[in-house]
């Protein structure tokens, strides 16, 4: 093998050491990646020159990659719909214009689908001075650590998902008619979800998304959520990535949480593009 996969010194995350796309990508290596994926659920490869076709290509490596729900002028790469622009330079353009800061609070990507991507990949093509980590939880992890009582009751626990929960601490961007067909789904998953690759649970917990448990009033099923989400980012569970230009980052969504600081300068662009993968 070419490179060599070295695992972060934290409960999560690897580097994929010496990743040259064009020499190597094949279906072999992407074998290996897919299971130090599985296994340390955020993979980086550090100094990328990729073009967005290559980009596309390195995503699918993972998986299918995906168009993005939302097909904007500005947030569209001629010629690959799998990709999306994210930008701190957009606003709400639909709504009071506000900055969009996404991604801002913990969260899980897409979980009001049925079948939410495995996988989402972001590139890191302008970067602000400082700031801007993207912070990783293992849900896997946080699973393993609750109590045997504990882990039985979250496997009988339906959580009912949708676009934007009405406890959700952000609210999402206003959607145009057309596009209120990516808002519309509401799916079923059990609070202690099992991975679609090998069936080991994860806590899959996502406060923007997640708005009923069956058989729960909404105050305590807030309150068994935010339990479970304040003992999932302690920092035994978490990652944080400090981005370098040229990074390319792929997170396994059935087990981890992510969220993005923008705590750096407004006036300094963060510009990445991302795609989305699922299971092939
Ligand atoms: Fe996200």
């Amino acid at each position: 093998m070419p490179f060599t996969i070295q695992s972060f010194d934290a409960p999560l995350g690897a580097e994929v050491i010496g990743f040259n796309f064009k020499r190597d990508a094949s279906p072999e290596t992407a074998e290996q990646l897919k299971q130090a994926w599985l296994d340390r659920v955020v993979l980086c490869f550090r100094d990328q020159d990729l073009q967005p076709a290559d980009f596309v290509r390195l995503a699918g490596l993972f998986g299918s990659p995906t168009p993005q729900p939302l097909q904007r002028e500005e947030y569209k790469v001629d010629g690959h719909p799998e990709i999306r622009v994210l930008s701190n330079r957009h606003t709400d353009t639909l709504g009071d214009n506000r900055p969009l800061r996404i991604g801002g609070s913990w969260h899980s990507d897409h979980s009001h689908q049925q079948t939410p991507p495995r996988g989402t990949m972001l590139y890191a093509l302008e970067l602000p001075s400082h700031g801007g980590d993207t912070s990783f939880t293992n849900q896997h992890a946080a699973y393993n650590a609750l109590s045997l009582e504990q882990q039985e009751r979250a496997k009988a626990i339906q959580v009912h998902h949708v676009y934007n929960s009405p406890f959700a601490p952000r609210k999402m961007q206003t959607l145009s008619a057309e596009e209120a067909q990516y808002a519309a789904p509401q799916a079923i998953h059990p609070l202690a979800r099992p991975h679609p690759v090998d069936g080991r649970r994860a806590l899959y917990l996502n406060p923007i998304r997640t708005a009923h448990i069956d058989g729960m009033d909404d105050a305590a099923a807030q309150e068994l959520l935010g339990e479970m989400l304040a003992h999932s980012i302690q920092p035994q569970f978490r990652y944080s990535h400090e981005w370098r230009r040229g990074d390319v980052l792929i997170w396994d969504n059935p087990q981890a949480l992510h969220m993005v600081s923008h705590d750096y300068p407004a006036d300094e662009h963060r510009l990445m593009h991302r795609t989305l993968v699922q299971i092939n």
